[in-house]
């Protein structure tokens, strides 16, 4: 199987990125990263994908009047490298209609909860305060609707009472780099589609997100 042409969207660090150029590395990952764009050019994600010798581009937000404009921008960038899956990995960023139809069922996120807890921003704080005992992340396909498309799969963590969002962050993350890689993996061997709104694994709907 020719591997799946990836494009990895980020904002920042870039320490899911790095995972999942560790795993196209080590072949386990099934795929290519094709491109990495990024919003903001201080993100230390594009420092990693130069390292690895991937193209890295930064399209600044604010340089768009809009996010039509902004989204179009990326899509016209996205193009030249014929992308199969858009994976976004830390991309702070809410992406429009437009550029949502153009990857209708090929774009990835992963989010630091257990969705549907805790969509959006601040998860770990809210985690704690709400007093969960089992937190984690999630790898979702995205739709129009801000972190509410189908669940893939999900890693937890315990929540102790010693934790901060710092501790919780670390912990999360670690699940996410682990989580990722073999989302993208499974989407990579067409084990994992997206159809009629829903995540199909092995042929079956996904009644529940995978754990791992
Ligand atoms: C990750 O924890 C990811 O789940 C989160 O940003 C972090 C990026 O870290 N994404 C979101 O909150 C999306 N709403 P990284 O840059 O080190 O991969």
């Amino acid at each position: 199987m020719t591997p799946l042409r990836v494009a990895v969207l980020i904002s920042g660090n870039g320490s899911n990125l790095q995972a999942l150029i560790d795993a196209a590395a080590d072949g386990t990952l099934g795929g290519d990263i094709c491109v990495v764009v990024s919003n903001r050019a201080e993100a230390f994600g594009l420092e990693r994908a130069r390292q690895a010798g991937i193209p890295a581009h930064v399209i600044e937000h604010r340089a768009f009047a809009d996010r039509v404009a902004f989204d179009r921008a990326l899509l016209d960038l996205l193009q030249g490298y014929a992308p199969e899956l858009v994976a976004l990995a830390g991309f702070m960023r809410v992406l429009g209609s437009e550029f949502v139809a153009r990857y209708a069922g090929r774009i990835l996120n992963v989010h630091p909860s257990l969705l549907p807890a805790f969509p959006g921003l601040d998860t770990h704080e809210r985690a704690l305060h709400a007093r969960v005992e089992e937190h984690g992340a999630s790898i979702h396909f995205v739709t129009e609707a801000l972190d509410a498309g189908p669940v893939i799969v999900q890693g937890k963590v315990t929540v102790s009472d010693g934790d901060t969002a710092e501790t919780l962050a670390e912990r999360v993350h670690g699940v996410e780099h682990r989580i990722y890689p073999a989302a993208v993996a499974w989407y990579a061997q067409q084990r994992l589609v997206c159809r009629d709104g829903r995540a199909w694994f092995d042929g079956s709907p996904l009644e529940e997100p995978k754990i791992l």
